[in-house]
């Protein structure tokens, strides 16, 4: 998979992106993560990006030019399945959206900026908007590290244990369960008994049974948070 992320900072995304299960997933070639500088398309000696907005107000508009050439010189080298906008009006994300996007072959992501980009890219390019949650970030980098980590850690063969991803939270609309490791007690607090047993239907039957109350709980307390 491929991932071409446009942002007027992209030192904002170097450190993200460039550990771990993030690296690894580079170095085995399994995603692609090309950085491109916004600036590179900016107009003028000054190379502009961003310019006021038609019709007054405080904060600045990112120019459609510099990202509609970007992407057009992007499209030219291979199809895309998706340009994403990062934005806190956007859909917000989630496990079903990650997963559907981990089947892409190539995908644009722009980071906004300021008041955001010109609509008529959001009406002619954009073919999906994404939110990280509700709150606004100063722009959209590190929105878009939030989303190519939860993209990335869905591809075959990144993640080590080629289970491990089925068994996240959420990945069922589950939560999943809670996880020990030694010392076996700390301060008299101990693992549960069971952990230890080394029976394994009567580990599976717990853990499932952890997740079930943890999602419940959780799903009550959603819903009496919506409600205040
Ligand atoms: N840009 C600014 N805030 C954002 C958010 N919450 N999600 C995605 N992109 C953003």
């Amino acid at each position: 998979m491929r991932i071409d992320i446009i942002s007027a900072i992209p030192e904002l995304l170097e450190s993200p992106l460039s550990h771990s299960i993030m690296q690894r997933a580079q170095d085995k070639g399994l995603v692609e993560i090309n950085l491109i500088n916004l600036r590179n398309f900016g107009l003028g000696p000054h190379r502009q990006i961003d310019d006021y907005q038609y019709g007054g107000g405080a904060g600045m508009v990112m120019m459609i030019e510099p990202l509609f050439n970007c992407i057009e010189s992007l499209k030219k080298e291979r199809v895309y399945e998706h340009v994403i906008y990062m934005t806190p009006d956007g859909d917000v994300l989630n496990q079903a959206i990650s997963n559907k996007l981990s089947l892409c072959g190539n995908i644009i992501l722009i980071c906004g900026h300021y008041k955001g980009i010109d609509d008529r890219l959001r009406e002619h390019v954009v073919t999906m908007e994404i939110s990280i949650g509700e709150y606004v970030l100063s722009g959209g980098e590190l929105a878009a590290a939030v989303l190519v980590d939860s993209i990335a850690r869905l591809i075959p063969g990144v993640l080590n244990d080629s289970t491990s991803a089925l068994f996240d939270s959420f990945q069922d609309d589950m939560i999943a369960p809670p996880v020990y490791t030694r010392p076996e007690n700390f301060n008299g607090w101990t693992v549960p008994k069971v952990l230890l047993s080394g029976h394994d239907k009567n580990i599976s039957d717990w853990r499932y049974e952890q997740s079930q109350s943890r999602t419940l709980k959780r799903k009550k307390q959603f819903s009496s948070d919506q409600n205040e």
